[in-house]
């Protein structure tokens, strides 16, 4: 890649500060000073140095995604867009995958990233990760509801899920909007938690994930990169 282009993406400023950087003989590339922003460089095989402190490069990427209904929670698939096909060919790291799924007809967050180990840590029940809903039912919602979430729903096959909290923010007879805080993630877990309580689920939206909260300025089928700040939360699961 452009050795202008690198130093830019890993933090040294402006494309004009790198500009000055490279003008002001700053930058080495294994053992020559390089003043050319067009040099091409591979900066995993190469050794850079920027006032004489070798630059880490890394690939990793870490992206949350606005799933919209349609897209399916996947890397590759035959007759869907995947939520892989929503990242711009100049953002997608080899390895790139979805940590955690939503249904197709599912929309909201996504957590997108290349670091296995991370994402293999944050769906570890050890770690009881939090994911918010904002879910739209068919039918009044009521405190009978709130209560019986809280106790614990249990699925017909006998399975009875973890406590959840559920804020019923509107309720008529024919449509309720509400909250639901879950820390599992069974198949079709909130969908399957409505029907338990005779209502069924006509729109969800996935507007959390761990410390990950949707980016209300990111339309459906737009990313971004997580801030320095957001990384610095999830590390934790690292530890
Ligand atoms: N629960 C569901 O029923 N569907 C999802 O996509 C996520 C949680």
């Amino acid at each position: 890649m452009r050795l202008d282009k690198l130093l830019f993406e890993l933090g040294y400023g402006s494309r004009g500060s790198v500009k000055k950087i490279l003008s002001a003989r700053q930058v080495r590339v294994d053992e020559e000073i390089v003043t050319l922003g067009n040099t091409n460089v591979s900066p995993m095989i190469q050794d850079i140095y920027v006032q004489n402190k070798r630059v880490i490069y890394t690939k990793e990427a870490y992206y949350m995604l606005n799933k919209p209904i349609g897209v399916v929670t996947a890397v590759t698939d035959e007759k869907h867009q995947t939520v892989i096909d929503c990242i711009d060919g100049k953002d997608k790291k080899i390895g790139l995958y979805p940590v955690g799924r939503l249904d197709r007809d599912t929309k909201g967050l996504v957590f997108i990233t290349n670091n296995g180990p991370l994402g293999f840590r944050m769906l570890h029940p050890k770690y009881h990760v939090s994911k918010r809903y904002e879910v739209v039912v068919n039918a009044c919602l009521t405190q009978e509801d709130v209560i019986a979430f809280r106790n614990g729903i249990t699925f017909l096959d006998g399975y009875t899920c973890q406590s959840a909290s559920l804020t019923i923010i509107q309720a008529s007879d024919t449509k309720s909007i509400a909250l639901v805080d879950i820390h599992e993630g069974k198949f079709h877990q909130i969908k399957k938690m409505f029907l338990s309580v005779g209502k069924k689920v006509i729109s969800l939206t996935r507007i959390s994930f761990a410390e990950l909260v949707l980016d209300s300025s990111l339309k459906e089928g737009e990313y971004r990169a997580l801030t320095p700040n957001e990384l610095q939360q999830l590390k934790k699961y690292l530890q």
